[in-house]
């Protein structure tokens, strides 16, 4: 069984985010090999850990859960047929690691019988060898014993349930891994995990989610009809959306990390609900087809086209791109705007809304090293939220600080959400600003420069500022003064520049 664990695996026995783990790595208070930590250390940062008990897991599954609203509850367990295959895995497993102890137990009692002889020797300094040797191994079998009851597991402190419930995946070159829970396919499991691999259908039926299994061994558990030739399979290839992990899997597959590396889109979905957290603050939330679902990285930009007189705009992404089908959109009230008026007070759940997507580069850079800070303002708090859940579903990222002003009526209208992230995470800080809105920038700007003098983080921070264009334009300024430079800020002006239409990727602001 494991002596040794992945990082991901020990963040999640530990009950602690993969960035904590690797903020102590990093530390010096951990000690890491290959990307790979002891269990013994792991036990001894966090004697809580129950290495076959996952109700630390839960605890903290939960509360994640809760405050990203997301569902665990449908994904308790894995297809019957796979999770069948892991047992038996598991089982031959144990039948070699027993055989391996009995042949170690035997090798042990031979020894001790051999060090039994050489005690009755005349030679005092044989004899001080011999006891020292004895004391030697008792000790070691001894801790062993300690650890192995410290860990609550029968079966040398493996962590041999998770690799039934939660085989894991590394996905090369780039090196992300993520684990695949309950009835996950690998797809669904890497979108969960926030990384963009390719996929189209999501269905089986366009082949783009082919990729090669290196290592490991997989199971189809969707049907599919889209042909993969034998010379494919014995090559190892398969779809990932139909297939769930037997074993942990090395995929050697790309992840998109810039806008021009996922193609616009266009899809017709449906208004699913209309929420009015606030009187001048409408949230849209729209479902693709099952089939058609949107590829997007966190903070990006569509253009919504709905109504008989096609009355359209372009709006933030307001969800995490790990659901691809449930898409959201923080819409303000604005008597000026045909879009805005028409959604306050025609559109109805049912609606057919098209959408055509993804545009903008307001996104996360994925070598997350430096802590972040999200700048928002009034309903730039909508992309800034897409990115915010991109970040904890990728779970790099050691601090995190949300700057939420609210300047007139609309007000944090999801403040609660934000509370809720700050009560979850230790990582995540939170501070809403109120403003008038009839004051001057300058004004805002003062306000804004005492919250971000309070931030106490040794790191160099990225900023990632979202709203009206005179905020963002202020707070350019500010960070500006403050010595903060370009390369270290994203900025994303409200409402988003107009997009060249039929565009294909790339740089999405038109002129
Ligand atoms: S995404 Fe189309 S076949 Fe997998």
């Amino acid at each position: 069984m494991e002596k040794r664990l992945s990082v991901i695996r020990a963040a999640r026995l530990a009950g602690v985010t993969r960035a904590e783990l690797q903020s102590l790595i990093k530390g010096g208070q951990l000690a890491s090999f290959d990307g790979l930590v002891e269990v013994d250390d792991l036990l001894r940062l966090y004697p809580e850990t129950r290495l076959a008990d996952d109700r630390t897991l839960e605890r903290v599954e939960q509360i994640k859960a809760e405050a990203l609203g997301k569902d665990i509850a449908g994904r308790s367990l894995p297809d019957p047929q796979v999770l069948a295959q892991r047992l038996a895995r598991l089982g031959t497993q144990l039948t070699r690691t027993r055989q391996q102890a009995e042949h170690y137990a035997a090798v042990l009692e031979s020894l001790e019988t051999r060090l039994r002889a050489l005690e009755k020797s005349q030679d005092a300094e044989t004899r001080a060898v011999v006891q020292d040797i004895k004391h030697t191994v008792q000790s070691a079998l001894h801790e062993r014993r300690v650890l192995s009851y410290a860990a609550g597991s029968g079966l040398d402190g493996g962590s041999w349930w998770m690799s039934v419930l939660a085989p894991q995946v590394r996905l090369v070159p780039d090196d992300h891994e993520f684990l695949v829970e309950g009835a996950d396919t690998i797809l669904e499991a890497a979108l969960r995990a926030g990384l963009s691999i390719g996929y189209g259908c999501s269905n089986g039926n366009c082949g783009e989610c082919k990729a090669r299994i290196v290592s490991g061994e997989v199971r189809d558990v969707r049907p599919h009809d889209f042909v993969i030739s034998e010379t494919e399979r014995a090559e190892g290839y398969a779809l990932l959306c139909s297939v769930a992990p037997v074993t942990d899997l090395v995929i050697e597959v790309g992840v998109a990390r810039k806008p021009e590396q996922i193609p616009v889109q266009n899809i017709d979905a449906k208004v699913r609900e209309i929420v009015r957290p606030g009187p001048h603050v409408l949230v849209l939330k729209v479902q693709t087809p099952r089939t058609r679902r949107l590829r997007f990285l966190g903070g990006q930009y569509a253009r919504l086209q709905m109504g008989e007189d096609a009355v359209e705009a372009l709006v933030p992404l307001a969800n995490c791109p790990c659901d691809d089908r449930n898409l959201a959109f923080h819409i303000t009230e604005n008597r000026e705007d045909p879009f805005a008026v028409h959604c306050f007070e025609q559109l109805r759940k049912g609606a057919t809304v098209r959408v055509e997507a993804p545009f903008g580069t307001f996104v996360i850079e994925h070598e997350i090293e430096r802590p972040l800070v999200f700048i928002a303002c009034d309903a730039g708090f909508g992309p800034v939220k897409s990115l915010i859940e991109h970040v904890i579903a990728l779970d790099r990222v050691e601090a995190m600080h949300l700057i939420w002003v609210a300047s007139g009526a609309v007000g944090h209208y999801e403040d609660n959400l934000c509370r809720s992230w700050e009560d979850a995470l230790d990582h995540f800080h939170y501070r809403p600003i109120r403003v008038n809105a009839a004051s001057d920038v300058d004004s805002w700007a003062a306000t804004l420069a005492g919250s971000l003098e309070r931030i106490q983080d040794p790191g160099l921070p990225s900023y990632y500022v979202a709203g009206p264009e005179r905020f963002t334009d202020a707070v350019r300024e500010l960070l500006g003064r403050l010595g903060v430079s370009n390369a270290q800020c994203r900025y994303q002006a409200l409402p988003p520049r107009p997009v060249a239409r039929g565009h294909d990727g790339g740089d999405a602001i038109a002129g």
